[in-house]
């Protein structure tokens, strides 16, 4: 039988989360007197169905020089580019815990075999318990299934597409009563335990759309909506290479001078009004133009540098590294040019940096998590 973890036996949050604005589920606010209000416990909540399956895209973080705050969701016409969640009333658990029941990678065989059944070694299972908590969910049990479609280490928020789908899952379970901040908290959890504590894939992976991470403590989190009428489209090239993202942080440079922070700080705000102006072609540019943290990593992914010339020679409107790598990211208007920049990619990582890689071409997925089925109660 799988291992399953008590909700409050999960790691706890990190000193600096925040507490979040919101009414907390298992709480209500009651009136006993014309100025004052106090909160009472209520019983746990109901839940709603009996299974419910949700997905959530893949993500590219950093875009260029927004490290660790700026982000993006991204999805392909078949949702192939994210992780599935299916989250299960379980009554032979004990209650308040969770399992996971099944993990699988239908296109990589071998990389379920690298994911833990353990829920607190799991990105999934991980961020079910914080969801399963910050519900206040003690008198039931969930099973999760966990359907891989991204790969592992490949910059495209692998971690935070599992977390993603099992917070919202488990969420919709019992009645879609959190707030998205409080999903990505969820998320987050999870994302400290397994590569680091940035939210720059985990809201997007939620929230969807581009996303501006401002600060934790207070946890603000500002969604950039572009015009409908930006045309982006991402051509994501991967390589056969894992680059771990704690390794990549490991290379990153402990100290920056002030003309290199003014620098990307200003090109991060170009690309934050290029965003909201719906301006592609500064877009991508101002990815471009990270001066610190691309020029860091670039090195150590080989072929990348040839691969961002043949992106930019073959007419896309800017190149960065993906996350932590070693997935490339290019940006075009329009998917027109997509197959051909893709191509010019794939050829650079063989010419150069003698490694094989696929290419995929996305769209800004603007939905972020989503439920996608349920099952009722009997
Ligand atoms: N901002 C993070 C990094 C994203 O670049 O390390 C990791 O996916």
């Amino acid at each position: 039988m799988a291992a399953a973890a008590a909700a409050a036996a999960a790691p706890s949050p990190a000193p600096c989360f925040p507490s979040t604005r919101h009414t907390l589920p298992g709480l209500v606010s009651v009136r006993v007197s014309r100025r004052v209000k106090v909160a009472v416990a209520v019983a746990d909540p109901a839940p709603a169905f009996n299974s419910v399956t949700a997905f959530a895209p893949a993500t590219v973080a950093n875009l260029g020089p927004g490290f660790d705050f700026l982000g993006c969701a991204v999805a392909d016409a078949s949702l192939s580019l994210g992780d599935t969640v299916t989250a299960t009333l379980d009554p032979s658990l004990p209650p308040g815990t969770v399992a996971i029941a099944s993990v699988t990678s239908p296109s990589r065989p071998t990389l379920a075999d690298r994911l833990s059944r353990d829920p607190l070694r799991n990105c999934a299972g991980v961020a079910a318990i914080a969801a399963l908590r910050a519900l206040d969910v003690k008198s039931h049990a969930v099973s999760i299934h966990l359907t891989k479609g991204l790969p592992l280490g490949s910059g495209l928020g692998s971690s935070a597409a599992s977390a993603a789908a099992a917070a919202k899952a488990v969420d919709a379970l019992f009645g879609s009563l959190l707030h998205q901040d409080d999903l990505v908290l969820a998320g987050l959890e999870s994302e400290k335990a397994v590569s680091g504590f940035h939210a720059d894939n985990i809201a997007p992976a939620i929230l969807g759309g581009f996303v501006l991470v401002r600060s934790y403590d207070p946890f603000h989190l500002i969604p950039l909506s572009s015009p409908p009428a930006l045309r982006l489209h991402f051509v994501l090239v991967t390589p056969d290479f894992e680059a771990p993202t704690s390794k990549m942080r490991a290379a990153l440079p402990k100290q920056v001078a002030v003309h290199q922070h003014v620098r990307n700080s200003s090109q991060a705000a170009a690309l934050v009004a290029a965003v909201l102006q719906g301006d592609a072609t500064l877009i991508g540019s101002a990815m471009s133009s990270d001066g610190i943290v691309e020029p860091t990593r670039a090195p150590l992914i080989p072929g990348m540098a040839a691969v961002k010339a043949a992106a930019l020679e073959a007419g896309a409107l800017g190149c960065t590294i993906s996350g932590a790598g070693p997935t490339a990211v290019a940006v075009i208007d329009g998917e027109e040019k997509g197959e051909e920049v893709g191509r010019r990619m794939v050829e650079a990582f063989a010419n150069a940096g003698n490694l094989k890689a696929t290419a995929t071409v996305a769209q800004l997925d603007r939905v972020g998590a989503r439920v996608i089925s349920t099952s009722t109660l009997e």
